[in-house]
């Protein structure tokens, strides 16, 4: 029996690896997941492991060659009772803090509505940020943060640890029993509503 649906975004960061992770542990738990990753994502981590690991098609593309009957960022959204974006770049959260939309992950994100308690639907936003220490800790960064998380957007911070820039710092990606144990919590308290 599935024990939930998410939508799992994933960005360029260097932890897109851990993503995959995340992906298989999910889905042995009963998860469905659906993959989308940014056109950077599959720099780091390809299509084809995520593919492999979610039994599900992966989404790259708002534009994809092949032309669905329903725009891809309307169809999705019904795929995940929640989004999940691990790792998020600061790209991204910047991107989302001032509601640009140009890609399908970004697109997608917009079409939630985390805040809702002025909604009235269920629709949560999780997003675990990781990059290195000196952006994590940038001014613009921490108010696009802030700004997302007024907005109703749950963010499971970082850790401190060995970053794959050689140093010791913030922004290491949770980890994934923690950002398991977060989307499990969401599901469950969405499936009480
Ligand atoms: C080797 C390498 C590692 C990177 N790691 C990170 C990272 O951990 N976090 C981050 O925010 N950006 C990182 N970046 C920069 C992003 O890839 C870049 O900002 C990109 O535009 C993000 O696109 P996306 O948000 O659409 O996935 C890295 C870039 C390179 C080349």
């Amino acid at each position: 029996m599935t024990k939930g649906k998410i939508l799992l975004g994933i960005t360029g960061g260097i932890a897109a690896y851990k993503a995959a992770e995340l992906t298989s542990a999910l889905t042995q738990k009963g998860v469905e997941v659906t993959v989308i990753m940014t056109e950077s994502a599959t720099h780091f981590i390809t299509p084809l492991t995520l593919r492999t690991l979610s039994g599900k098609d992966v989404f790259t593309e708002l534009f994809p060659e092949k032309i669905p009957p329903d725009p891809l960022h309307i169809s999705l959204r019904e795929r995940g009772d929640i989004l999940v974006v691990a790792p998020a770049t600061a790209n991204f959260i910047g991107k989302m803090a001032n509601g640009i939309a140009d890609d399908l992950l970004s697109t997608i994100a917009l079409s939630f509505t985390p805040n809702y308690k002025a909604t009235g639907q269920a629709q949560p936003v999780i997003i675990a940020p990781a990059m290195n220490e000196v952006m994590y800790k940038n001014k613009i960064v921490r108010e696009n943060l802030k700004k997302l998380k007024k907005y109703g957007v749950k963010i499971i911070p970082p850790e401190k640890g060995y970053l794959a820039c050689g140093v010791e710092g913030e922004g290491r990606l949770a980890s994934p029993d923690k950002i398991i144990k977060i989307i499990f919590e969401t599901l469950k308290k969405i499936s009480k509503r």
